[in-house]
Formats: C-alpha cells, structure tokens, sequence
C-alpha cells in the first residue's frame, strides 16, 4: 500500500521517527513492514518493525545505516512511501498459557527496543518488566524518550531497568547479565545478536522460555527468494516468512 507520511522527527543524529497514515489493518507487535519512499534510490524496501500505532497512524523507529535508511530519514511530511505488510509472527502469538502468575520480561538493544515498546502499547494492560540496554549515554531528554517513549510514560506497570556499557546512565554493564531468567514465564528479546544470544544462554540454563526477533537483510520480504535464511535446530528458515520471531534455543547462533 502507499501511504502519506505525517511526520519525521529526529531523535539523534542517527535515529529518526518517522509517522504514517495507515491505510491497512493495523499490526500486531512484532511484525514489520517493508519500507521504500516513493522516490528513493534503492529498489527494495527495507524492513522495520512497527514501533507503535493510535488512530489511523503508524510509527516506527529507524537507525540510519546505509542507502535505504538514509533515503527514510530524508522524507518529508506530505511525502509518500511503499508500506507492504504487516508482514511476519508476532509476539502475542507466544504468550505464556493464562494461570502462569509468573511475569514477562521484555529485553531489548538500542533499536531493537522499537517491536518491543509496540507491546507494551499494545497491551497496556498487562505487567512486563522493561530491560533496555544501551552502548552509551542519552544525550538528552529527547533522544531518551524517543528511544523509550511508552516504557517512560508508564504503560509498562513492571520494572524499567536501563543499563549502558559505560556506566553513564542506569546500570553499568550489558543488559544480560542483570536478568534473572527464573523469575520470568517468558522473556521476548530483540537487539544485537551478541545480545540475543546471551540471553538465549542465561535462559537455557534455567529453562525459561525465550524467544527472539532474529534480523537479516531481506529482498523479497515474502518468503520465495530464501535470501533470509536463519540456521536451526530444524533446519533453515526464513526469517520473513517463519519469523522474525523464534524460540531462542532453536537457533543456531554461531553458523
Ligand atoms: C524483521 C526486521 C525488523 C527490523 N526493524 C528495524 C527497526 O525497527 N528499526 C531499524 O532501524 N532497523 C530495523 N531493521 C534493520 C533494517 O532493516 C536495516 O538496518 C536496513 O535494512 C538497512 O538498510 P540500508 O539500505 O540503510 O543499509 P544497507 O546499505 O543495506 O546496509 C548498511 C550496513 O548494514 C548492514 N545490514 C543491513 N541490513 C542488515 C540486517 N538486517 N542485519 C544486519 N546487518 C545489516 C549491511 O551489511 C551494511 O554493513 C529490521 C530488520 C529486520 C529483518
Ligand atoms: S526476504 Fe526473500 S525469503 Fe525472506
């Protein structure tokens, strides 16, 4: 579908927000779009995941890397874009069975927070912890809730834990290592895949469910040109079509 963009506020120098009329159904937390202005000198879409939604409007948060997300940074109010989705899994599709009193905890990596925060607007309802990890500090107070925007305005009732690998803001460290995975029903997590696979190990050893929104690059976004091949236990999947969410302990990190 084409859809009208409403606004493109810039929450650092690297990453922007950027809003859309939504013309479709709306999404579920978790799925993405394949994302391409109308002018724009890359020929595919690029894939982001839906960051939040109200009304006839959807948002995302993109971190500029290369053409793609350069030419998305550089749109326009008024401006239009190719949104083909919502594509993909998501995360209510592996919610715990009701009875389990256990919380869920959400742990995500610099961008990787953005399907995670669509959750938490999706079920204001129910109790997450928040573990958001982040390489360095929050320049301002901008940038901090542009990144963490429904966690801060308390839709989350659960704990916000923020940690950065200096030590600038919250805890000192990487955000893995102050989960305690026992105390969960399930973790969702979304970042790095360093990160991914951390918590993948913590949860394994103490059998916490835990499921993970893997990332590859992607052309067709559908399913048929197997471009986003993930290795796992049950052999290859495509992260478009079968994920991008699966459970952490059947992917193979490191092949
Ligand atoms: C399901 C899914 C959801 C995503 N959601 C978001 C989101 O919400 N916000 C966001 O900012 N980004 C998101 N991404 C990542 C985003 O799609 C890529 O950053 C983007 O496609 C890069 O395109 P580009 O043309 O700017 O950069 P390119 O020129 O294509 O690449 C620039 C650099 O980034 C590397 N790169 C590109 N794509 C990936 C990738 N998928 N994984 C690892 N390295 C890559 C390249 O190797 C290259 O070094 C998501 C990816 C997936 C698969
Ligand atoms: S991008 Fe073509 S199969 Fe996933």
């Amino acid at each position: 579908m084409t859809a009208e963009l409403i606004s493109n506020t810039a929450v650092n120098n690297e990453i922007f927000r950027l809003e859309f009329v939504l013309n479709g159904p709306p999404p579920k937390a978790g799925q993405f779009y394949m994302i391409r202005p109308r002018r724009s000198s890359v020929l595919l879409g690029r894939p982001i995941s839906a960051a939040g939604w109200k009304g006839g409007a959807v948002h995302f948060l993109i971190a500029k890397k290369g053409r793609g997300t350069e030419d998305l940074s550089l749109m326009r109010s008024g401006e239009a874009a190719e949104l083909i989705g919502p594509r993909g899994n998501a995360w209510n599709d592996f919610f715990p069975a009701s009875g389990d009193d256990k919380k869920i905890a959400l742990i995500g990596g610099g961008i990787g927070l953005a399907p995670l925060e669509a959750l938490l607007t999706e079920m204001p309802d129910t109790v997450f912890d928040f573990y958001a990890g982040f390489r360095g500090s929050f320049r301002d107070g901008a940038e901090r809730c542009g990144i963490l925007g429904p966690a801060l305005s308390g839709c989350s009732s659960g704990k916000l834990i923020i940690a950065t690998e200096d030590g600038s803001e919250g805890l000192k460290g990487r955000i893995p290592d102050f989960l305690d995975t026992k105390n969960y029903a399930v973790i969702f997590a979304c970042g790095p895949e360093a990160m991914l696979k951390a918590v993948a190990e913590r949860c394994k050893k103490t059998g916490t469910p835990c499921y993970v929104s893997m990332e590859r690059r992607m052309a067709c976004g559908v399913g048929a040109c197997l471009g986003c091949t993930i290795k796992t236990t049950r052999g290859n999947k495509r992260c478009c079509a079968d994920g991008p969410i699966f459970p952490a302990e059947e992917i193979l990190f490191d092949e």
